[in-house]
């Protein structure tokens, strides 16, 4: 589904990220994993379109984006949310939904469509919401919501976008440890057919979510494999995890 090879990216003299490949195949799980300031959240502006890169190519399926902007990128299945939350705080999570759907479809851009339109986008929106059990708050606004149903909002937006891969950027970040549980629940379900790219700093998520895991230390790949090899594999224990006591 996406191909990421050699891609490099310098701001100033600080190589942000440093000859980054890898793959991800339709259903896979990946995590990136890292030290604070290892490059992930660039990799994913840069892999999503956010940001150029100096060097690289990035292949989506067979197609070559490397030099696409975003927004096409999206139309394409290639969707990321946000480590720091971007919804709109007072608008009803079904209302935000039905947008991105129009803008999917393209509608929003026609003032004169039929009010019969609006009924199938609702009903598609609800499923959306219904899926990730977030159904009760359709017409609540994320300002009311608690932390980690905004975070799931966001996710709901993505979905809208039908990815064929998603990137989420620290789905958790800022989500109390009793809320996790109900993100998680949500991620584990989301369509085996899509391919997903977490960011996450909890090891203990990481290592039940993912099939694959990509270990990014200073911009550069220090590790890839099962969740089994990057327990196992000494230099990732040395550098990130074993610091930390968590393995
Ligand atoms: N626009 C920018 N200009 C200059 N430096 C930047 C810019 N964006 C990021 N950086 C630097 O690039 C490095 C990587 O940052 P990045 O946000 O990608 O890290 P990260 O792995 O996502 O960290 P975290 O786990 O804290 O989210 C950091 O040293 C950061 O200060
Ligand atoms: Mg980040």
């Amino acid at each position: 589904m996406l191909r990421v090879e050699k891609l490099s990216k310098s701001f100033g003299g600080l190589k942000v990220t440093d000859d980054v490949s890898l793959s991800l195949r339709a259903g896979e799980r990946l995590a990136l994993i890292g030290p604070n300031g290892a490059g992930k959240t660039t990799l994913v502006n840069q892999i999503s379109g956010f940001l150029g890169a100096d060097a690289g190519a990035i292949h989506l399926q067979d197609e070559d984006v490397t030099r696409w902007p975003a927004h096409r990128r999206v139309r394409h299945g290639l969707v990321r949310t946000f480590q720091i939350s971007k919804l709109a705080l007072t608008l009803p999570a079904i209302d935000q939904v039905a947008l991105a759907i129009h803008q999917r479809d393209g509608s929003i851009n026609n003032m004169w469509r039929r009010k019969t339109s609006y009924g199938p986008v609702l009903e598609e929106a609800r499923s959306i919401l219904d899926a990730l059990q977030l159904g009760r708050l359709a017409h609540v606004a994320p300002s009311e919501m608690a932390y980690g149903d905004q975070r799931l909002v966001e996710v709901a937006l993505a979905l809208a976008l039908k990815p064929r891969v998603l990137l989420l950027d620290e789905p958790m970040a800022g989500v109390p440890k009793s809320e996790a549980q109900l993100i998680l629940d949500a991620l584990e379900r989301l369509p085996s057919d899509l391919a997903v790219v977490i960011i996450e700093h909890d090891m203990d998520l990481v290592f039940r979510f993912a099939h694959r895991i990509v270990v990014l230390a200073n911009g550069a790949v220090l590790a890839t494999g099962s969740p089994d090899d990057i327990r196992r594999d000494d230099t990732v224990r040395a550098v990130y995890l074993g610091k930390a006591g968590q393995l």
